[in-house]
């Protein structure tokens, strides 16, 4: 009978609970049991770790449709990455994850994580070498290459098209525009999808260049007096600093465009999960055990034109933009960003959507 591992890492993003429920009973149908890790990294990193036997009844199936994470996601404040990172103490951190994980005497670990943590368990690999080491690609920013989705991203964008449906209401009444501040750190794949989908008449990313007169010339030229401007977090616009969204507001308010900036925030992480989300968990989670029932090792499932399959972490790495991580030192973590083909930048400028400069 094997022994799997759970953990989740990083940010939290709805869906971790679906994933999580779908391993236990998948797990349960192959007559396997599961171990949750409590506080990701931080719980393993305990002597001795911090888990426990997971059975449906620990996660309920009715519960798992809500945000966040049954397992709960770090940052406990006892012992963590980024206090052993102060500390200059990594090395020691890593020496006892691998000692803790080696008590627990797993078959496998599923880690359900995004592009840092999938990062960080390549350059270490060496620290999840006596098992089946599989992961799961989570996140709300779907910043990770070689996947055509992320756990958590549909939801996210279902949540933030909630907000401005909303918010457009108030807009109309108002006569004003809502400048909206998405989420989703360099990658602006968030903001362009929610973009689309609740109908901004302007979609501005970190990956494409933009320039505010023709923003302003362009709101102007739309025939309503009020709309969303979806701006995701990472841009940035010279001369200017502060919130992004409020950098653009007021770049409007100049031009005497009556408006207000908006942010949703965490509402991005902690929507229900979506039914989309759900089925991308259950076919990530038959994959991820499928794996794991053929000995494979240092994989991420990978949804592809609809299908699930195991791609090599190394081939994961050198697929993204391998790029500094501000909040770890010394680890370069690989990213993926909206590619200049994208065709949703091509449904959006036919829907006349200001974007920026396209090549
Ligand atoms: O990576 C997920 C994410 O929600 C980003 O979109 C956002 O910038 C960041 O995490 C927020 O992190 P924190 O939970 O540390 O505020």
């Amino acid at each position: 009978m094997k022994k799997i591992g759970i953990m989740t890492t990083g940010g939290d993003c709805s869906g971790l609970n679906s994933v999580i429920n779908r391993i236990v009973l998948g797990a349960r149908n192959r007559g396997w049991r599961t171990f949750g890790i409590i506080d990701g990294t931080d719980g393993l990193c305990h002597m001795p770790a911090n888990a426990i036997e997971l059975t449906p009844e620990s996660v309920p199936v009715e519960m798992a449709r809500m945000a966040g994470s049954f397992l709960h996601n770090g940052n406990s404040g006892i012992m963590n990455f980024e206090t052993a990172i102060k500390m200059g103490r990594v090395d020691q951190f890593n020496k006892n994850l691998k000692r803790s994980l080696a008590t627990l005497h797993l078959d496998a670990l599923i880690l359900i994580g995004g592009n840092g943590s999938f990062s960080l368990a390549y350059k270490n690999n060496d620290i999840y070498s006596k098992l089946s080491l599989v992961c799961i690609p989570k996140t709300i920013d779907f910043d990770i290459p070689l996947t055509d989705r992320t756990i958590g991203f549909d939801t996210a964008v279902n949540e933030l098209v909630k907000y401005c449906d909303q918010v457009l209401l108030t807009a109309r009444s108002h006569h004003r525009w809502f400048v909206v501040q998405t989420m989703g750190r360099e990658c602006g794949r968030l903001a362009l999808n929610a973009g689309v989908a609740v109908g901004a008449d302007a979609i501005i990313v970190p990956e494409i260049k933009f320039n505010v007169d023709d923003l302003v010339e362009h709101v102007r030229c739309v025939p309503r007096d009020y709309g969303i401007i979806m701006v995701s977090e990472g841009i940035t616009l010279r001369g200017h600093s502060g919130r992004p969204a409020d950098m653009i507001s007021r770049a409007l308010t100049a031009a005497g465009i009556t408006n207000r900036a908006a942010f949703p925030d965490y509402i991005q992480r902690s929507g229900d999960t979506t039914a989309a989300d759900r089925i991308t968990a259950a076919k990530m989670v038959t994959c991820a055990l499928d794996a794991i029932e053929n000995r494979e090792t240092n994989v991420i499932t990978a949804l592809q034109d609809n299908v699930c399959k195991t791609v090599s972490l190394a081939d994961f790495y050198a697929a993204g933009d391998i790029s500094r991580d501000p909040n770890i030192p010394d680890l370069c973590t690989s990213n993926a960003y909206i590619e200049p083909d994208d065709p949703l930048l091509d449904v959006a400028t036919a829907m006349n959507i200001y974007i920026g400069e396209m090549k």
